[in-house]
């Protein structure tokens, strides 16, 4: 798998989230208090089961708030949300 990180703070791919935190982790809830559809800022593998595509830039994280469309057009990357249907 190819991972293309543009690097964070000493290499990481966390440009700015949750910084302060040793790891950042979220729960996502499903079954009854799941929304029908809920959009993630993708973090990879674990979740998505596919190639890892990370985006880490939503200001709303870990809910995608559209940021990456300015990070796909400005460096001809082609990351996106995780959506998540009920
Ligand atoms: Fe990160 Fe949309 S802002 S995937």
């Amino acid at each position: 798998v190819a991972v293309r990180a543009e690097a964070g703070a000493g290499g990481g791919i966390n440009p700015a989230i949750r910084k302060e935190e040793d790891k950042v982790v979220d729960t996502v809830l499903t079954g009854e208090l799941a929304k029908p559809l809920t959009a993630y800022c993708r973090y990879g593998q674990l979740l998505t089961g596919f190639p890892l595509s990370l985006c880490w830039r939503s200001g709303t994280f870990p809910l995608c708030d559209g940021t990456h469309v300015k990070h796909n057009k400005a460096t001809g990357d082609n990351v996106g949300p995780l959506l998540v249907k009920k």
